[in-house]
């Protein structure tokens, strides 16, 4: 009679457990993953996430983390949070397997982004009789300014791309490639393909120690962030992703918010609201989930818990 009762109750706590886990989990309104790349200051998967500077230009949408910028929206292939870079891939570039127009590529002037020294830019397929990269002596009205765009020692990088399959089909002439090298691509931050009379780039940002084959070079861009002035990594937010929150602001001056995994905020860590002598201050249907839950776990790997309910109940 009694272990009757006792599987009745625990086929029924193991229901109730399996309708409020999943309210549970997705209570954290920033998320800490965006399909398989891990979330971290400063970025962040929604309004309110991450740092408020980064949120107009990285967004998280079906699980797929995307760079906007004026000239179109950018899958980020990976984040290198110790180095402070983003790599994206831009889907109009052309690379040695698939050779394709393209407008080229800009950051905003005020975006929160700047490239990094590994990226090397190929212009294909320029106009060698109106590019201007050609006619640099003119380029500039006054010609002491005038700077060479195209790197003479990027030659190399040049055959390279143009016996890729892809490019070679085209049956192009050499001396209409280009390794783009002005600094910073210019003060706008723009590479206008356009305005440069070229139907399409390359852009890679390693060798993959393997000069020589194009197949295996690193096509993309690698873009370097910083988090302030200083560049350094708030305290408030390291200690609140150690607690497993994640680093948000809120309010009308976007004051840091510490959002924790039960879906609280706080304005220091999440350990206070995880601490279940601290529970009485959460709201109440929170309270209500985290101590049904805190019940539910203790009452599984604590037999003393086990047996106070069983003298209790039974
Ligand atoms: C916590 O902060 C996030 C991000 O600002 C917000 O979306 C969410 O509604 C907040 N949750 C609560 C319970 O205030
Ligand atoms: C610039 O150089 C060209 C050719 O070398 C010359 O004819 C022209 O006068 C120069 N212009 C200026 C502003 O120095």
């Amino acid at each position: 009679m009694e272990l009757k009762h006792y599987s009745y109750s625990i086929t029924l706590l193991l229901f109730i457990s399996l309708i409020f886990l999943p309210s549970l989990v997705s209570s954290q309104a920033c998320q800490r993953t965006c399909g398989n790349l891990p979330i971290k200051y400063p970025f962040g998967t929604g309004p309110g996430c991450g740092d408020p500077r980064f949120q107009k230009y990285v967004t998280c949408e079906q699980q797929k983390l995307t760079l906007t910028t004026h000239t179109g929206s950018y899958p980020i292939t990976n984040i290198d949070y110790s180095n402070q870079v983003i790599y994206i891939s831009d889907p109009s570039m052309s690379t040695c397997a698939c050779s394709q127009p393209s407008k080229g590529f800009g950051l905003d002037w005020d975006a929160p982004f700047s490239f990094t020294d590994d990226n090397v830019f190929t212009l294909l397929d320029c106009s060698t009789i109106s590019s201007p990269i050609f006619r640099s002596n003119s380029y500039n009205v006054d010609n002491s300014s005038a700077v060479p765009l195209c790197d003479k020692q990027g030659a190399p990088i040049c055959s390279y791309l143009y016996s890729c399959r892809a490019i070679s089909m085209l049956n192009l002439p050499i001396s209409t490639c280009c390794v783009y090298t002005p600094v910073d691509l210019g003060p706008s931050f723009e590479l206008n393909l356009q305005k440069l009379q070229c139907s399409s780039y390359s852009g890679f940002y390693s060798f993959s120690g393997q000069e020589s084959n194009p197949d295996n070079w690193k096509y993309g861009i690698s873009l370097k962030y910083k988090f302030n002035v200083y560049n350094d990594y708030p305290n408030s937010c390291a200690d609140c992703e150690k607690s497993d929150g994640v680093c948000g602001y809120a309010g009308s001056y976007d004051s840091f918010i510490c959002n924790c995994p039960n879906g609280l905020n706080t304005t220091s860590t999440c350990f206070f609201v995880s601490s279940f002598n601290n529970g009485l201050r959460l709201l109440p249907l929170q309270t209500g989930i985290y101590y049904t839950s805190t019940f539910f776990v203790s009452f599984f790997t604590n037999p003393s818990v086990f047996l106070m309910v069983w003298n209790l109940k039974w």
